[in-house]
C-alpha cells in the first residue's frame, strides 16, 4: 500500500517536473526572441530547433542550448568553405558552434569577420577554427540532426557523426 502511494507521488512529481520543463521552455524562448534570436526556435527536453529557411548570407542567430550559448550562422560566399566543420542544410553552409572560447571559457564575439576572444586576444575563422592566440582547438560543434530546414540541437544524425568522425 505504502509502495503504491510512493509510485503515485513519483508519477504526480514526474508529470509536475514535465509541465515546469514546458513552461520553462516557453519562457526561455520568449526571452531568446525578445533578446537575440532571430529565428524561430523551440527548447524542449534538452532539445533546441532553429528553422533556417529564413536565414539569408550573413545572418547570424544565437540561441541557447543546454545552458550555452550557440551560435547559427549562414555562410556567405567570401566565407571560405570547411569541408570538415560546415553544416550543410539544403546546399547552404552554416557555421553551429558553441559560442565558449577553448581557452578559458569566455564567450567570443563576432566581428563580421572572426570571433574574436576579448579576455586574452584569441582569435577564431569563420568556421569556429582557432586561428591566433591561447585557445588550443576550435569551438565545439553541438550534436544536432537536420530535419529539412530545421536544425536539431541535440540530437546526433548522420551529418553530425560525419563531422565529429573527421574532428577526431
Ligand atoms: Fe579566450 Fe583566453 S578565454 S583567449
Amino acid at each position: 500500500m505504502a509502495d503504491c502511494k510512493r509510485r503515485a507521488f513519483v508519477k504526480g512529481a514526474g508529470a509536475a517536473l514535465g509541465v515546469t520543463a514546458a513552461v520553462g521552455g516557453g519562457f526561455t524562448l520568449y526571452g531568446m526572441k525578445r533578446a537575440w534570436d532571430p529565428l524561430p526556435s523551440v527548447v524542449a527536453a534538452g532539445v533546441t530547433e532553429v528553422d533556417t529557411s529564413a536565414m539569408a548570407p550573413g545572418d547570424v542567430g544565437q540561441v541557447e542550448f543546454r545552458g550555452k550559448p550557440v551560435i547559427v550562422m549562414k555562410k556567405t560566399a567570401e566565407m571560405p568553405a570547411n569541408d570538415t566543420r560546415d553544416v550543410v542544410i539544403n546546399g547552404e553552409r552554416f557555421t553551429v558552434i558553441i559560442l565558449i572560447c577553448t581557452h578559458l571559457g569566455c564567450i567570443p564575439a563576432w566581428t563580421g569577420e572572426k570571433f574574436k576572444c576579448a579576455c586574452h586576444g584569441g582569435e577564431f575563422d569563420s568556421s569556429g577554427v582557432n586561428t591566433f592566440g591561447p585557445p588550443p582547438i576550435p569551438m565545439v560543434i553541438p550534436p544536432f540532426e537536420i530535419q529539412g530546414t530545421k536544425l536539431v540541437l541535440g540530437k546526433e544524425g548522420p551529418e553530425y557523426a560525419k563531422i565529429k568522425a573527421a574532428q577526431a
